[in-house]
């Protein structure tokens, strides 16, 4: 528990006759778990700081007296477009609401995260930093707002922040030096900084000829590297760029590719491997975009774009449009490092993991969708997801790294049932659930609600979900075929027709899962969990939302959504 979590932590440190440690609150708001990761690690921080930490997720607020506290910290992430995680928005709505107590006597920072290719970037962690500051709490140290590589500045925000708290308190803190010795983690295994070279068993096209898409079962070895994983895990993929557009790139330089150049690290490689497993070579930066601008890219048509007031126009040119179609022609070509010092380091990307530990023994299977369009004459292609189609065959090996995941979990209880809502890739954690509870002998019902485009091209793992639904392991499998018919029928439309048998799922304690699109999808599925609670329950809209908040902090409603 986070109680126990702050004492095990106390327990390392050398009790001496110190001023007693003083109180400090560590909320975190966290959707995928990097926000409550960075949370503990700076409450084992505040320990050797001389703090006595309580760690608490933001879905447990209540557990606080805020009138009572004079330290509190806020590590959170934004999710979708600058909505709070899952787990904070009851803490969201309390501060805003009439309950939220004056906090005049509260010493507070937050540390924001998030990612600056959304335009909401690290809106929530914005929202509550304002907030807390209108209900009179003193902000001690200025909000970070972190971009995908959260870690330098998150580890800056933490120096600032304990410094800060140190001075206005009366505690003697430990000299930085003394705590900045401990603060590194021994490295141990395979991780998001050092990646395992995993071999690719398998990949295989789950759809059938004539699909409009091109969705693929990869089973990847974790053999002999001391990996392991649970059903609701994420699998991290370090993917590289695909040559023929590095070869593009360099073309449109001038380069040969041997120039010597520093990686986001700071050590020295060359141009070609730079562009290759370095850098984002796709995905154009703000400070990209001004500097070929004032070089004249796209025929002076960039540089009037980047006026402020035509930032929709802007965003509209973008799209379909990468870095190549931006540093070509321009009146004075980009050298080597001016380009590289432009770009962005390539980031890992994460896979919902579609298959069990136990039915799989050393293996981790994804289903992944690859992305290939077409646009201003180019074929684009997604970075990781054609990595794993087109690039990791022979013996290139996949690098990979386990994200643990905190809000996405099978209930503990084999009896509970299970409600799960997973549209085309959404399947993906669903399958290993399925497996999970097969594996395990679990009891309790098992509902899935699948959809995609046709049933003959697109209905994925076909042949395993129709084995369960004939043994009985699935006990409902509800489908939706949005292109099969003249009106469009989604997995939501599916909910609403089985309102009453949900709904008494629902009422004897299932948990219901949501996996996939957030931006519409997910959505729609929570209206219609609403709509369910209204019609089925008997329940006033308020009620129903209550119902919902209610399920959410239960654990009981979780999403992996993105
Ligand atoms: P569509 O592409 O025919 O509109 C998986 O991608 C499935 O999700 C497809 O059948 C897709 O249908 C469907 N889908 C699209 N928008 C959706 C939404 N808002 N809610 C639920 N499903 C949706």
């Amino acid at each position: 528990s986070d109680a126990s979590m702050a004492e095990s932590a106390l327990a390392g440190l050398p009790s001496g006759p110190a001023a007693p440690a003083k109180p400090l609150v560590v909320f975190y708001g966290s959707q995928t778990g990097t926000a409550e990761g960075l949370a503990k690690k700076t409450s084992k921080e505040a320990v050797k700081r001389g703090f006595a930490p309580k760690l608490v997720d933001m879905a447990k607020y209540e557990t606080v007296d805020l009138t009572k506290e004079e330290n509190v910290l806020v590590i959170t992430s934004t999710y979708g477009d600058g909505e709070p995680p899952d787990n904070a928005q009851a803490f969201w709505n309390y501060l805003q609401g009439e309950a939220a107590p004056p906090l005049a006597h509260l010493h507070y920072s937050v540390l924001a995260l998030g990612d600056t290719n959304y335009s909401a970037f690290c809106q929530f962690g914005k929202n509550c930093d304002e907030r807390l500051e209108k209900l009179g709490a003193k902000r001690v140290h200025p909000r970070v707002d972190c971009d995908v590589d959260y870690e330098t500045p998150a580890k800056e925000w933490t120096e600032g922040v304990f410094a800060a708290l140190s001075s206005s308190s009366d505690t003697p803190a430990l000299t930085s030096g003394e705590a900045d010795a401990s603060t590194e983690e021994a490295p141990q295994g395979w991780s998001k900084k050092n990646p395992f070279p995993a071999r690719l068993l398998a990949n295989r096209l789950l759809n059938a000829d004539g699909s409009g898409k091109e969705v693929r079962h990869y089973e990847i070895s974790l053999a002999g590297s001391g990996l392991s994983y649970e059903v609701g895990d994420a699998l991290g993929v370090m993917p590289a760029n695909c040559g023929a557009l590095v070869h593009d790139v360099l073309e449109a330089l001038g380069c040969d590719g041997e120039e010597a150049v520093t990686t986001p690290e700071g050590t020295e490689t060359s141009l070609r491997l730079a562009l290759t497993q370095q850098y984002d070579i796709t995905r154009p930066t703000p400070d990209l975009l001004k500097a070929a601008g004032e070089r004249g890219a796209a025929g002076g048509e960039l540089a009037a774009l980047l006026d402020p007031a035509r930032k929709d126009d802007l965003k509209k040119w973008l799209w379909g449009r990468e870095i190549i179609d931006v540093i070509g022609g321009l009146t004075q070509p980009f050298a080597a490092a001016e380009l590289t010092g432009l770009l962005k380091k390539l980031q890992p990307r994460l896979y919902s993991i579609s298959s069990s530990p136990k039915a799989h023994p050393d293996e981790v299977h994804l289903t992944v969708a690859a992305v290939r369009y077409d646009g201003y004459g180019r074929n684009r292609k997604g970075v990781c997801s054609t990595f794993l189609a087109d690039r990791c065959a022979d013996n290139t090996p996949v690098p990979v790294f386990v994200q643990t995941s905190h809000g996405f979990r099978l209930p503990e209880n084999g009896d509970v049932p299970v409600i799960m809502c997973g549209p085309g890739t959404g399947i993906a954690p669903f399958r290993a659930f399925l497996e999970e509870r097969r594996a395990t002998g679990a009891k309790g019902g098992n509902w899935l609600f699948f959809g995609d485009q046709k049933r003959s091209t697109d209905f994925l793992y076909q042949e395993q979900l129709e084995g369960w639904v004939s043994d009985g392991h699935l006990t409902r499998l509800d489908l939706a075929f949005s292109r099969d018919q003249a009106e469009k029928i989604y997995v939501q439309n599916r909910m609403l027709e089985n309102a009453a048998e949900l709904w008494s799922w629902l009422d004897s304690g299932a948990h219901f899962y949501v996996c996939g699109d957030a931006s519409r999808m997910a959505k729609d599925v929570d209206a219609a969990l609403h709509q369910v609670a209204e019609t089925a329950g008997g329940l006033s809209k308020e009620a129903a939302a209550e119902f919902i908040q209610k399920l959410k902090s239960e654990k009981r409603y979780q999403r992996d959504v993105y």
